[in-house]
């Protein structure tokens, strides 16, 4: 089945497969890259590979969090996507890459292909971030894609602030 969910000029998003397994492994091994996330880390390539095969966001709602490749290379990045929350009953963007390309652009570069898909494809009528209030690098992803404060709230224990954009601003945004 063709992964492929849509390139970008340098990236290329495709769905989760267990072929990104050592790739996710590897991500979430960085303490720096979980760090923000309040996620643990893998204990293995066959837990992630189990994450993987029960990720059943695609099967729900048709969209999800996708795995990110460099599209000259097809080297795994990470993860770009979306989110649907039946709890919060919203759709939230996420991202997580590999330190080594950080700083490069990338995850505004996902991101934006994201909201557009979520907005377009979807129908989505409101795309949200979540980070935390140290989170300086994701905050100013979301903001350079349109995003704007919306709320801080504690879950967990963990405080996040959250922005959000609406389909209307994302088009008057990039016109
Ligand atoms: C958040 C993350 C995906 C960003 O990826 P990226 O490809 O480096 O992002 P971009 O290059 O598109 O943009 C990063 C922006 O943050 C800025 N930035 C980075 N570190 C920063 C810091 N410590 N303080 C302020 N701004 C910072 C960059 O300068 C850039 O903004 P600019 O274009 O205005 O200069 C990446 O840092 C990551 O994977 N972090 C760990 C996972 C994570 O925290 N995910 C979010 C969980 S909610």
């Amino acid at each position: 089945m063709d992964r492929v969910v849509v390139k970008t000029p340098r990236l290329v998003l495709k769905r989760f497969s267990i072929r990104d397994a050592a790739g996710f492994f590897e991500l979430n091994s960085d303490p720096e890259v979980l760090r923000f996330s309040g996620d643990l880390p893998f204990a293995s390539i066959k837990e992630a590979r189990t994450f993987i095969r029960a990720y059943r966001q695609y099967d729900l709602y048709g969209f999800g969090r996708w795995s990110v490749y460099l599209l000259d290379t097809n080297e795994y990045l990470g993860f770009c996507g979306l989110n649907f929350s039946t709890a919060k009953q919203e759709a939230d963007l996420g991202f997580r890459l590999m330190r080594r390309v950080w700083g490069q652009g990338f995850a505004t570069e996902a991101g934006f292909a994201c909201l557009r898909i979520g907005f377009s494809k979807y129908g989505l009528e409101k795309i949200v971030g979540r980070a935390m209030p140290e989170n300086a690098a994701s905050l100013r992803v979301l903001q350079k894609l349109g995003m704007t404060y919306e709320k801080e709230f504690d879950e967990d224990g963990i405080r996040w602030v959250q922005m959000s954009i609406r389909r209307d601003e994302f088009g008057n945004f990039y016109e």
